[in-house]
């Protein structure tokens, strides 16, 4: 469910015309229903009602220390992968011990403050970062919580830049060496084992795959505890889907994904640990964007917006559809036409969408880019020195700039002549 609906002719985040933010703040614009967050946070932690849970939500999904303080009121937790996003958990109010470090390269500086907030566990992805944070640790005189990344050789997620799980990919450690890293780590005074921990891919739009790595990460756990570690927690990353509004398979609910887990994991005796990105953030935001011109190219119509792949990556990057459509909603018999809608980038893949049929439009109107809540103002750029995309949270009938747009002179503040 998203809180984008039209009224009175006008497509609405809530109780605010789009229009109204677009008045105020220009385009282009990200703009965020705390509704909608909150919605699909509730939903997602509800699927687990009755187990051992922590939603850790993946914060590179949107970052926005305000986004993440509307999720941190709901008891989430967070999952950071660098020590940016750990100092953004931390100053949104997510406490240290609901926080997890994934990711496939920690430096020792942020390991060294990531053991500084006293976060709950390190997803240690080979045996030389293993080995680095015992050592970090002890310099501390701490000891460092750890589960192992392991790479289940599972194939899963919507596309292969973002499928994570199978042998090849770069991500945890291998499975046939998994037991003896956790030999490895039961040897280090610096480390303690707490869990397992796997990440299979991303989009993902059906069980299948998420059991079959729930199924092996089960009897990993019970070799391992016969071995003589001590499993504590079952993280089963992130990766459900959601849908997009195109023809592709509409991903199962998260009720689905949480009878599965419950089905499968009620004899582990372990706490489960959720990485939920684009689950909670993807429906959760829209872009706005003017039509600059239409432009009627030989045997097509381009619609050129203001918007542009530096603001949203992901149709570039792994020809990903999102839905788009007039702010205005079209009279009761208007006219439709097929554009291939582009920005303003010197690059062909600067497009968004190419022969997308839509009710005809002119220069000067607005556009929503549905679905963007998850992976849009993330990885976004200044490609082009055009400045970052502001964000808006609407909440009600009220809305805030939880991000602003930088002026020219922003951009060029950081940069220097040489003096020679
Ligand atoms: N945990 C780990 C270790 C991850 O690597 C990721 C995503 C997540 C959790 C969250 O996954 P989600 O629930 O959002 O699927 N930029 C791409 C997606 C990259 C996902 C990277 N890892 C896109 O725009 O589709």
């Amino acid at each position: 469910m998203r809180h984008f609906d039209f009224k009175n002719g006008e497509l609405h985040a809530e109780d605010v015309a789009l229009s109204r933010i677009v008045a105020e703040v220009g385009t282009p614009v990200y703009v965020y229903s705390s509704a909608t967050f909150e919605h699909h946070y509730r939903v997602f932690a509800e699927s687990f009602s009755g187990i051992d849970a922590l939603v850790a939500y993946s914060v590179k999904a949107n970052s926005n220390i305000a986004v993440l303080a509307t999720l941190a009121k709901l008891g989430a937790g967070a999952d950071v992968v660098s020590g940016g996003e750990l100092a953004r958990a931390l100053i949104a109010g997510i406490p240290g011990d609901r926080i997890v470090f994934s990711g496939v390269g920690k430096t020792r500086a942020e390991m060294a403050d990531a053991l500084d907030a006293g976060i709950k566990v390190f997803n240690v992805e080979s045996l030389p970062e293993l080995r680095a944070l015992n050592e970090v640790a002890l310099e501390k005189g701490l000891i460092a919580p750890i589960s192992f990344r392991v790479n289940p050789d599972v194939t899963a997620g919507g596309h292969e830049k973002i499928s994570t799980g199978a042998k090849e990919n770069k991500f945890g450690i291998a499975w046939s060496s998994a037991e003896d890293a956790y030999a490895e780590a039961a040897r280090l005074p610096g480390i303690r084992v707490v869990g397992v921990d796997v990440h299979i891919g991303s989009q993902i739009d059906d069980l299948a795959p998420f059991e079959a790595a729930i199924r092996k990460v089960a009897s990993l756990i019970g070799r391992l505890r016969a071995a003589g570690h001590k499993i504590h927690a079952f993280d089963i990353g992130g990766g459900l889907g959601i849908p997009y509004g195109d023809n592709s398979r509409t991903p199962p609910p998260p009720s689905e994904y949480g009878a599965l887990v419950k089905r499968l994991t009620s004899d582990l005796d372990v706490q489960m640990i959720f990485e939920p990105g684009r689950v909670i953030a993807g429906n959760s935001g829209v872009l706005l964007t003017e039509v600059l011109y239409v432009k009627e190219g030989e045997d097509r119509a381009f619609l050129i917006i203001d918007a542009a792949m530096n603001d949203l990556l992901r149709p570039a990057l792994y020809d990903a559809f999102h839905d788009i459509e007039p702010v205005r909603a079209p009279g009761p018999d208007f006219q439709s036409t097929t554009y291939d809608i582009v920005g303003p980038i010197c690059e062909t893949g600067d497009t968004f969408a190419k022969g997308r049929e839509m009710p005809t439009v002119a220069s000067g109107d607005l556009l929503a880019i549905h679905s963007t809540g998850a992976y849009g103002a993330v990885q976004s750029s200044q490609y082009n020195t055009r400045p970052l995309v502001p964000e808006v949270m609407v909440r009600g009938e009220a809305y805030r700039v939880i991000r602003e747009r930088p002026t020219i002179a922003d951009i060029l503040k950081t940069e220097r002549l040489p003096d020679w």
